[in-house]
């Protein structure tokens, strides 16, 4: 197995749905306030902590694509839940983690539709996009081919019916084919800038989709913040 970018999340992914699965059914009371199971709850929220370097660079610094990688913000948003999800071994002790742990999940699946929805949405916007300019450089072409005067009575532009069938009989064959190919191209180009303003509008829902993303980040590290300081005030029960 190659371990790229694709392999990476999908493994990181099958263990965060794993372990969410796994320590929803079999909950190991008293383990998340053990030193064992703060320390994994302290790792996961550095390692979670991490993904904030992404929006960072990205905002602060204008650091985009290449210069600023989305995989690691997607390796760290993924394993540093997992190991979350161990810390809070399934109990509903403290609401402030509850409410963390929920909000985590809520982001790691959000994150997750955000990325393979979105993904696909810019594939097929650019590989509309470019079957629309080929296509239109191809109609270009043929119209510097045809005689346009005997293409408009042929498929009818003229508006006269009978006179676009009698002018297909008067038109040799070729010259009628090349023009019902033209419709055709002509039709095609339609069809595929409709599909693509499909696509468009998707994409605008991603905008909608970022900032749901950014509030559950905002509520998550609020609600660790609070978490972290009532469980202080109310004492680390592994300290001598
Ligand atoms: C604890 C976990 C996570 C946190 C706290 C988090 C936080 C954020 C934040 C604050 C942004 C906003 C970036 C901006 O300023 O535009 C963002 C963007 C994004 N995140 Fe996450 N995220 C987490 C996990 C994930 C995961 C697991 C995935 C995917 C599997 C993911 C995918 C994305 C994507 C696709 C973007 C948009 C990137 C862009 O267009 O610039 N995130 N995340």
């Amino acid at each position: 197995m190659v371990f790229n970018e694709k392999n990476i999340t999908f493994l990181l992914t099958v263990l965060f749905l794993f372990l969410l699965v796994v320590f929803l059914w079999i909950p190991i009371f008293s383990f998340s306030g053990s030193l064992p199971g703060h320390l994994i709850g302290i790792l996961g929220t550095f390692i979670m902590g991490y993904t904030l370097l992404y929006p960072f660079r990205k905002r602060v610094f204008g650091k985009k694509g290449r210069q600023n990688p989305l995989k690691f913000h997607i390796y760290a948003g993924l394993s540093g839940p997992s190991l979350v999800i161990v810390h809070s071994g399934h109990t509903y002790a403290s609401w402030t983690g509850s409410l963390a742990f929920l909000s985590m999940v809520a982001i790691v699946l959000s994150g997750l539709v955000g990325r393979y929805l979105f993904r696909k949405v810019n594939r097929s916007i650019k590989d509309q996009k470019r079957a629309i300019n080929e296509m239109r450089k191809e109609l270009a072409l043929r119209k510097s081919q045809i005689d346009r005067q005997a293409c408009a009575s042929i498929i009818g532009l003229d508006g006269l019916t009978e006179t676009a069938v009698d002018a297909e009989t008067n038109y040799d064959a070729i010259e009628a084919s090349r023009c019902d190919e033209l419709l055709v191209l002509a039709h095609s180009i339609v069809d595929t800038e409709y599909t693509l303003q499909g696509y468009v509008k998707t994409k605008a829902l991603f905008g909608k989709w970022l900032r749901l993303h950014i509030y559950l980040t905002v509520f998550l590290f609020a609600m660790i913040l609070v978490h972290v300081m009532s469980t202080i005030y109310y004492g680390l029960r592994w300290l001598p």
